[in-house]
């Protein structure tokens, strides 16, 4: 009889790229309790026994007797009986019919990609090896050091069998286009389709993993910006990519001028707006930046957004609540008093590489009577950059110099300096919110 239990993978010589699966077949022999249907519940709840069955992820502990045709069933256990206490002895005596020799079948499908990975990667690669991925939609992506490389295939396989919802598997190579930020990329397992929708924030997202920038790992930083708006505000997103700030924040109420240069970015961001009903909340543009920066002002105060009226409604609740006033017209419930909204009162800048040099396009841009009469509060600036200086003090006086250089005036209310990521060692990511200087707005 069996003491202890292997669930561990069986060695592995065969063929990495297509693995041979079925020379994972396995057979464990257990000691396991025959019980009546009507005992098992209090077989496998009895705290008694809460270590002697075997709980364990993807195998169920009760298994039909293949020995006993009248219903009996098997409860698996851990097969040593050397610590059983006393109690859980007369438990089993009481409820159970005594112990039978049992085997269990184990195959490819019962260990995690982990454990594959684990038999049959060399060993020095063992223990770095990949334990997850990143992914977007049906897409997984990896980042896998050089040494990974001859096992590229065999890693991107192995997650994607374990890992339904995912149909394509590609690695990052190390070059990123320095313009527009997305990454070369080669597929390492599954369909060469990098068209995804991914959901985010209660917004669905499609795009072109292949050409745009997406970075999962800025979930928490859109979510951060958007809460600090609030639904009267009006974002300008300067480096808008797909829309990840532009849609959430419009779904929240505020009117978005959303602003990419990759004209990729920019057809999917004009569809994610179609796909999520946000037509008349955000206006898309492909410009540079600091056009963007110089033009924005003047754009709005020339075509307004219509005033912030209450929580948006889905197109099925216009539809039930018109049903429910008899298919008659009513006036939208805005308050007469409430002006449209004319005035940018943030700006988000996430192009952490260089978004600092584009505060240069500031000065001035508030000169014109008409917008320096409308401004009497100056927007906040939203801006992402990244430091060398690891000490947090450091940090922060680095990028006050930086912004200072490039806007010509130290932002005298700055509301934080907000860590976003480690992004490499010795390459941090953070996000400056002030509110732009009124001395350089208004510069003539
Ligand atoms: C780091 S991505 C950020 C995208 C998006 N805001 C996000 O958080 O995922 C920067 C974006 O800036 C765009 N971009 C790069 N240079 C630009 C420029 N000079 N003017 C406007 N957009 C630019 C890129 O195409 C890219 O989509």
């Amino acid at each position: 009889m069996p003491r202890a239990l292997d669930l561990s993978p069986p060695a592995y010589t065969g063929p990495l790229h297509p693995l041979d699966k079925d020379a994972f077949k396995k057979r464990v022999p257990v000691i396991a309790l025959r019980v009546p249907p009507r005992n098992v519940g209090t077989i496998v709840n009895a705290k008694e026994l809460k270590n002697y069955i075997i709980r364990v992820p993807r195998l169920s502990p009760v298994v039909p007797d293949p020995h006993n045709p009248q219903g009996r069933l098997l409860i698996l256990t851990i097969s040593d009986q050397s610590e059983l206490s006393d109690a859980a002895k007369e438990r089993i005596q009481r409820d159970a019919e005594g112990f039978v020799d049992h085997e269990i079948n184990l195959d490819y499908g019962f260990w995690s990609a982990s454990d594959i990975l684990d038999v049959c990667l060399p060993s020095e690669l063992i223990e770095g090896a990949p334990k997850g991925f990143s992914s977007a939609g049906h897409l997984a992506h990896f980042n896998l050091n050089d040494e990974y490389l001859p096992y590229k295939h065999l890693i991107g396989s192995v997650f994607m069998d374990k890992n339904p919802q995912v149909k394509t598997v590609v690695n990052k190579l190390h070059n990123i286009d320095t313009v527009f930020r997305f990454f070369q990329m080669e597929l390492i397992a599954g369909e060469p389709d990098f068209i995804v929708t991914h959901s985010e924030s209660n917004c669905k997202f499609t795009f072109d993993f292949s050409k745009v920038y997406w970075n999962s790992r800025l979930h928490a930083e859109h979510e951060r910006i958007v809460k600090s708006l609030s639904p009267h505000d009006v974002l300008a997103d300067v480096f808008a990519g797909v829309g990840p700030f532009a849609l959430p924040a419009a779904k929240v109420g505020c009117g978005v001028l959303a602003n990419d240069l990759n004209p990729e970015s920019v057809k999917y961001l004009a569809q994610n707006v179609q796909q999520n009903d946000l037509e008349d909340m955000v206006r898309v543009s492909c410009e540079d930046g600091r056009a963007f920066i110089r033009n924005v002002f003047r754009r709005l105060l020339v075509e307004p957004f219509a005033p912030y009226t209450g929580p948006r409604q889905s197109k099925t609740q216009q539809r039930k609540q018109k049903k429910r006033e008899g298919d008659v017209e009513v006036s939208p419930t805005a308050p007469p008093t409430l002006p449209p909204r004319r005035r940018v009162t943030d700006l988000v800048m996430n192009l952490p590489d260089s978004a600092i040099e584009f505060l240069d396009a500031f000065p001035g841009v508030l000169s014109d009577p008409e917008l320096s009469e409308l401004y009497t509060t100056m927007p906040m600036v939203h801006c992402h950059c990244f430091t060398r200086e690891m000490e947090e003090d450091k940090a922060h006086e680095d990028i006050l110099q930086r912004v200072e250089a490039r806007l010509g005036a130290r932002p005298e209310e700055v509301r934080e300096i907000h860590h976003v990521r480690s992004v490499a060692p010795g390459k941090e990511m953070y996000c400056i919110s002030f509110r732009l200087p009124e001395k350089v707005a208004r510069r003539t």
